[in-house]
């Protein structure tokens, strides 16, 4: 084979931090060892029964196309549902939700309807390090605004505003956040919104963890760029089935936009790829009736999950801020090489058996060397096995310097 080459694109596209420590995990899960994975936001929570059920259930005679923006009865009892259990003040309409692929491809859709080649977009980092890899595949900048665990990861408006160019096109942020559990006030969406309206330019609020949030009474939810009415020409909200009904298998997500424009150009994406899967749609149908209670007790084990988890890490004399919502952790590690030391906590080292598999940070920071001695953790595991998850951690970071080559 000669003259056959990769796109650039193709040949640079940068591997997820979230996944690299995969194939050293499971070279010591072959061998016998017990690995906890703290890497990936993919909970334990078992999935709610009528989800499964509605799999059970389904007998159509043929597995067929759907339309491509979704069912029509799913998109009209999405919308009923963000006024109810979503509980979102102001209305959203069938018309304005596209059903995708995950939250994934809606980001994707999003992303790709508002910039091109050469455009950027702003994140507030550490920031979901899969933005870089659809900012890649479309050929475009991202431009990170940082954030700090001594400021409790806020996001600082000014700055946002400081950073924006003429190449800039959108701003891009998850609340809760992935990797900070960063709730945005109200106040400070329609702050950003009121940039956007000055700039000229879209907001993708990345809402997949609105039910997680652990401040405020039972039944409390993220506040959502929705109820924002200055952003309804710009904000195109992400959001998906994955976390909050532990269905991350199901690749069910959607956006919920009202700039007709927007959701026009999704939808024709959603026309090049024909349809989002059929029978999770109907699971998604048949989740919407989940009662709040459902949401309340999930919150009330993942705050329980993150408060031992942060005493333990604590214990082990580790500097931790409280995360507010989502369920990961921006942990500071006393390490110079955090991506070193997960490699070597996954593929050598042992306590009793047991490994952690975490996620460098560095790959989450746009900036170059930003994050080298942070890691993430999830919480998504319960509450014992995090607890053992810190004490292998502790173990471990007393036997790294002894495992560090002495420098030439
Ligand atoms: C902030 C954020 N947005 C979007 C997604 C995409 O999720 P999915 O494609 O499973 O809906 C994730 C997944 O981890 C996430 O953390």
């Amino acid at each position: 084979m000669t003259n056959i080459t990769l796109s650039t694109r193709g040949a640079t596209a940068p591997a997820s931090p979230i996944r690299a420590l995969a194939a050293l995990a499971r070279a010591q899960a072959d061998a016998g060892v017990t690995v906890h994975y703290l890497n990936i936001g993919q909970p334990d929570v078992a999935t709610p029964e009528p989800i499964v059920q509605a799999y059970r259930d389904f007998d159509d005679t043929v597995l067929a196309y759907a339309p491509s923006d979704g069912y029509p009865a799913l998109r009209t009892k999405l919308a009923a549902w963000y006024t109810g259990v979503g509980g979102l003040s102001r209305t959203v309409h069938a018309d304005d939700i596209v059903v995708t692929t995950g939250g994934s491809e809606a980001l994707l859709f999003a992303m790709t309807a508002v910039t091109d080649p050469g455009d950027a977009i702003i994140v507030c980092e550490p920031y979901y390090t899969n933005y870089s890899g659809y900012a890649h595949m479309l050929g475009i900048d991202t431009v990170p605004v940082t954030s700090t665990a001594a400021c409790d990861w806020q996001v600082d408006a000014a700055a946002i505003e400081a950073a924006i160019t003429p190449k800039t096109k959108a701003i891009v942020l998850p609340t809760p956040g992935n990797p900070t559990g960063r709730v945005l006030t109200h106040e400070e969406l329609a702050a950003i919104t009121d940039i956007c309206v000055r700039h000229g330019l879209f907001f993708i609020c990345d809402e997949v963890y609105r039910e997680l949030v652990y401040k405020g009474p039972r039944g409390s939810r993220a506040p959502s760029l929705l109820d924002v009415e200055a952003a309804d020409e710009l904000a195109i909200v992400i959001d998906s089935a994955s976390k909050r009904w532990s269905a991350c298998g199901a690749r069910m997500g959607w956006l919920v936009t009202r700039n007709t424009q927007v959701r026009e150009a999704s939808l024709r994406f959603g026309q090049a790829r024909l349809s989002p899967a059929t029978v999770d749609q109907y699971a998604v149908q048949a989740a919407l009736d989940i009662p709040a209670d459902w949401y309340d007790d999930m919150v009330d084990e993942y705050r329980h999950r993150r408060d031992v988890l942060v005493q333990a890490l604590r214990d082990e004399g580790l500097d931790v801020t409280t995360p507010h919502g989502a369920f990961y952790l921006a942990v500071p590690l006393p390490v110079e090489d955090a991506d070193a030391f997960c490699r070597w906590l996954v593929s050598e080292f042992t306590l009793d058996n047991e490994t952690v598999c975490l996620a460098p940070l560095s790959g989450f920071y746009a900036t170059d060397g930003a994050g080298r001695n942070e890691v993430r953790m999830t919480y998504v595991l319960n509450a014992p096995t995090l607890k053992r998850c810190a004490q292998i951690l502790g173990a471990a970071l007393q036997a790294w310097p002894a495992a560090t080559p002495a420098p030439a």
